[in-house]
C-alpha cells in the first residue's frame, strides 16, 4: 500500500530561518519513516530572500505553492539589510501579513507552556510560574494590521487642522464577523481545556473594542460551559507577570495578541520556546512566534524548538497525527530534563557539555524520538 502522503510547503525565510527549519525537516523526516507516512516538501522562497531573488516578499509561486500544500511550515522573516521607513519599498513582513491574509489565517494560536526544568530560566521567579499553561488566541487578519492608513507627505491644509508636517494613520477596524468567528475559536479551545476565557480588550477607551466586547458576549451564550472574564489590556499585560497561572485562554485582537504573546514567551524562558499555528478556512500555517535574529543568525547557536514546536502543532492541527505529536513532545521535554540547553534557555547551574547549538539540539530531539 502507499503510505499516506502529506505535501508540506516549506518557507526557511531569511536570518536564523534557514538553520531551524533544517532541524525541524529532519524531525519531520525521522518521524515519517517511523509512523509510514511520507512528508513530501517543497521549498519556497519568502521574505527577504524572496525580495533579493523575485522583488516580491510573496512571489506568486510561493502563494500558489502554500494554496497547493497540506500545510505551511514557515521558519522566520525580516533582517536589517531590508528595514526600511520607505513606504514605497518592499519589506518581508509584507510577505508574512500578505500570506495571512492571502490564506484566510484569522486565528492564531499561541500555547504558552512551562517545561518544568526551565522554570528557572524565566526572569520570573519559579513560584510566579507554577502551573502556568496558557493558550493565547489573537485574531490576525484584521484590526490595527490590516485598517485603513495612509502616509501623507508635505503639508496638511488648514481645513484639516494641520500644520506643516508628515502625516500617517492606521486604523483599529472590526467587523461583528470577524469577532464572532475568532470568539468561536476561542470557546471551543476553551471548552476543552480548563474552560476559562479572558477576553481582552480597551474597551474603556475603543469604540472597536466596546463592539468586541458585545460581540463577545453574543457568543458567549452558546458555551454557558465557558467562563468569560473581561479585562484591560493594560491590565493583562500587568496579571501575566503577577499571577499567570489565572489564565486558560486569551482571546484578543491582532495587535494586542502581538504584543501580550511576545510578553507570556518569557513566562517560558525565552522566545525561543513559543510556537505558533495560524488556522482559517484552508491550508493553515504554522512558525515560531519569534523572528528571525538577524543577530545570532549563521553561528548555529539559536533554539530550534520553538520551530519543532510548531511541527508539533501541524502534526496535530493540519495533519490529524496525534500519536506523533504526542511523541514530538515527550522527546522535547526528554531533552530539556536531561539538561541540555541552546545558550537562549542556559541557566547558571547548565553543564558546559549540556550545552548545544542548533544542530545538536535538533538531533538530540530525533535521537529521542
Ligand atoms: C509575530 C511577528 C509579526 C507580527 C511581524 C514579524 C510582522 O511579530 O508573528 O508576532 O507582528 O505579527
Ligand atoms: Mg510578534
Amino acid at each position: 500500500m502507499e503510505p499516506r502522503t502529506f505535501r508540506i510547503c516549506v518557507l526557511p525565510g531569511d536570518g536564523i530561518g534557514p538553520e531551524i527549519m533544517a532541524e525541524a525537516i529532519a524531525v519531520l523526516t525521522a518521524l515519517g519513516e517511523s509512523e509510514g507516512v511520507a512528508f513530501e516538501t517543497a521549498e519556497a522562497l519568502f521574505g527577504g530572500v524572496a525580495i533579493d531573488a523575485t522583488g516580491s516578499p510573496m512571489p506568486t509561486a510561493t502563494l500558489d505553492a502554500a494554496l497547493a500544500a497540506d500545510a505551511v511550515l514557515l521558519a522566520a522573516v525580516g533582517g536589517p539589510k531590508w528595514d526600511t521607513t520607505d513606504p514605497d519599498k518592499p519589506r518581508p513582513e509584507q510577505g508574512l501579513l500578505g500570506m495571512r491574509k492571502e490564506l484566510g489565517l484569522f486565528a492564531n494560536l499561541r500555547p504558552v507552556r512551562v517545561f518544568a526544568p526551565l522554570a528557572d530560566a524565566s526572569s520570573l521567579k519559579p513560584e510566579v510560574l507554577e502551573g502556568v499553561d496558557m493558550l493565547i488566541v489573537r485574531e490576525l487578519t484584521g484590526g490595527l494590521y490590516f485598517g485603513e492608513r495612509a502616509r501623507q507627505t508635505g503639508v496638511t491644509g488648514a481645513a484639516e487642522g494641520g500644520g506643516p508636517g508628515r502625516r500617517a494613520y492606521d486604523t483599529m477596524d472590526y467587523r461583528e464577523f470577524e469577532i464572532a468567528r475568532i470568539a468561536r475559536v476561542a470557546f471551543e479551545a476553551a471548552r476543552g481545556r480548563q474552560g476559562r476565557l479572558h477576553s481582552v480588550d480597551k474597551a474603556n477607551v475603543l469604540e472597536s473594542s466596546r463592539l468586541w466586547r458585545e460581540v463577545v458576549h453574543e457568543v458567549a451564550r452558546d458555551y454557558p460551559d465557558v467562563e468569560v472574564i473581561d479585562q484591560l489590556v493594560d491590565n493583562t499585560a500587568m496579571q501575566l507577570v503577577r499571577r499567570p497561572a489565572q489564565f486558560d485562554v486569551i482571546v484578543t485582537e491582532n495587535m494586542f495578541g502581538d504584543i501580550l504573546s511576545d510578553e507570556a514567551s518569557m513566562l517560558t524562558g525565552s522566545l525561543g520556546m513559543l510556537a505558533s499555528a495560524s488556522l482559517g478556512e484552508g491550508t493553515a500555517l504554522y512558525e515560531p512566534s519569534h523572528g528571525s535574529a538577524p543577530d545570532i543568525a549563521g553561528q548555529g547557536v539559536a533554539n530550534p524548538l520553538a520551530m519543532l514546536l510548531s511541527v508539533e502543532l501541524m502534526l496535530r492541527h493540519s495533519l490529524d497525527m496525534h500519536g506523533a505529536a504526542d511523541r514530538l513532545a515527550a522527546a522535547i521535554a526528554g531533552v530539556l530534563e536531561d539538561g541540555f540547553r541552546t545558550r537562549d534557555i542556559a541557566g547558571e547551574d547548565t553543564a558546559a557539555d549540556r550545552m548545544v547549538g542548533t544542530a545538536e539540539m535538533g538531533d538530540l530531539v530525533r535521537l529521542r524520538l
